[in-house]
């Protein structure tokens, strides 16, 4: 029998060749950026499978078509899993990203011109987290916390103040670059002063909140946690709405009619099959062993002298000032390790003072490297060959040299699903 990949390859090779192309790229490079991941094998399975055919708008035992048995499945395996993995009330797994997922959660429990408390984007938030280039942002008054300009780190006596100040309707932590675990008892106090939702956008550390690695917001009392599914928690692309049932009803509706259409039967497969992986010990060793990781890289750098904000992590993700430690813009440093295949993100720091498209540094995160089975030992040997290649980023040789050595060091660790 013919195999859907064959079929491709006969329908459309252009398509094709730029497939195997990634899978090729995927396993000769070694991928640091800290939000992305390789899924489990069964996940790509589920992605590829006949649950894309699917409409299943509403939601198990309450849908707006017929044929939902299988469909009823899955999603109620999906949620009733979420709400295990992350000890919580009430799951909702429909939403199509990580970006909806927020959107959800703002627009189904405040209102238009509500102000939420949230991390500014240039100190670590995410776009969604009130940017004012978002939607989101111009819909509610974000008033955004910025970190403490001495050491980096969340300045909770600045939270207070702002919170006091502006009463906010939500105080929202998480991030997208900040090296730093959350004082979820400290938001919280300041929340309930002001009387505001306590809301967490794990979306970077869910996965290692779900394999124990992290600490889990729910058991500091917050009302709402989101996560999207495919950073830390392997998953397939995806975000879920994890809240207290008193919010349920709210959310979901929220999320279906509110905003979305038909979810994607798909990827709710590889959510539950993803959850599935997430409550056995080996997840939870690979989530301690993320964090292990990360600071045994981070370390390897600032030996080696690169200046990283915050001086260090908690969690599985590095900032590193390239421009102060290496004199080299994000951008450049983004580039320079493209050429010798480990692959980075430019990243603005707090208060940088160059553009997003060159800011002054760059982010590192261990969650993919370390899904490929990668140790301490291996980090040690990256430190090495980041700070070498940031040091002489005009050195044919040692570019060459680096990136053959990158390619040898890729072949010992397979990819996941490839
Ligand atoms: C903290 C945080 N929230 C939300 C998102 C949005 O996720 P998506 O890209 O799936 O929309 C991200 C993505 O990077 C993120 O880091």
């Amino acid at each position: 029998m013919t195999s859907n990949l064959e079929i491709l390859q006969q329908q459309d090779p252009d398509v094709y060749a730029a497939l195997k192309g990634e899978e090729q790229r995927q396993k000769s490079g070694i991928e640091l950026i800290p939000s992305e991941n390789y899924t489990f094998p069964e996940v790509l399975s589920t992605l590829g499978s006949v649950f894309t055919n699917k409409y299943s708008e509403g939601y198990p035992g309450r849908r707006y078509y017929g044929g939902q048995e299988y469909t009823d499945q899955i999603e109620t395996l999906a949620r009733d899993r979420a709400k295990a993995v992350f000890k919580c009330e009430h799951a909702n797994v429909q939403p199509l990203s990580g970006s909806a997922m927020n959107q959800a959660v703002y627009l189904g429990l405040l209102e238009p011109g509500d102000s939420i408390l949230a991390m500014d984007l240039s100190h670590g938030g995410h776009l969604t987290h009130g940017a004012p280039v978002s939607h989101m942002g111009k819909l509610f008054n974000f008033v955004r916390y910025v970190t403490n300009p001495v050491d980096g780190s969340i300045d909770y006596d600045q939270v207070r103040k702002d919170a006091l100040e502006h009463k906010p309707k939500m105080v929202l932590c998480g991030y997208t670059s900040y090296p730093r675990d959350i004082d979820y008892e400290n938001f919280k106090a300041i929340a309930d002063e002001v009387g505001a939702i306590t809301m967490t956008d794990a979306s970077h550390f869910g996965g290692l909140v779900a394999g124990e690695a992290m600490r889990n917001p729910f058991d500091f009392g917050f009302d709402v946690v989101t996560t999207t599914t495919h950073k830390s928690l392997r998953g397939p692309r995806g975000g879920m709405v994890l809240c207290k049932k008193e919010f349920a009803s709210k959310i979901d509706k929220s999320v279906f009619p509110g905003l979305q259409g038909g979810p994607h039967m798909n990827a709710i497969a590889g959510i539950a099959v993803t959850l599935k992986r997430a409550q056995t010990q080996e997840f939870k060793d690979y989530a301690q062993q993320v964090l292990v990781n990360s600071k045994m890289l981070a370390n390897e750098l600032m030996q080696r002298q690169a200046s990283l904000v915050t001086g260090g992590t908690d969690n599985h993700m590095m900032v590193v000032d390239t421009m102060e430690s290496y004199g080299l813009d994000g951008r450049v440093a983004e580039e320079t390790l493209d050429k010798v295949n480990i692959t980075t993100n430019k990243q603005i720091i707090p208060d940088d003072p160059l553009p997003p498209l060159r800011p002054s540094g760059i982010r590192i995160g261990t969650p993919a490297a370390t899904a490929r089975g990668m140790v301490e030992v291996d980090m040690k040997q990256l430190g090495e060959w980041i700070d070498r290649c940031l040091r002489s980023p005009d050195d044919e040789a040692v570019i060459g040299e680096i990136k053959g050595a990158v390619e040898t060091f890729c072949k010992k660790f397979p990819v996941p699903g490839i």
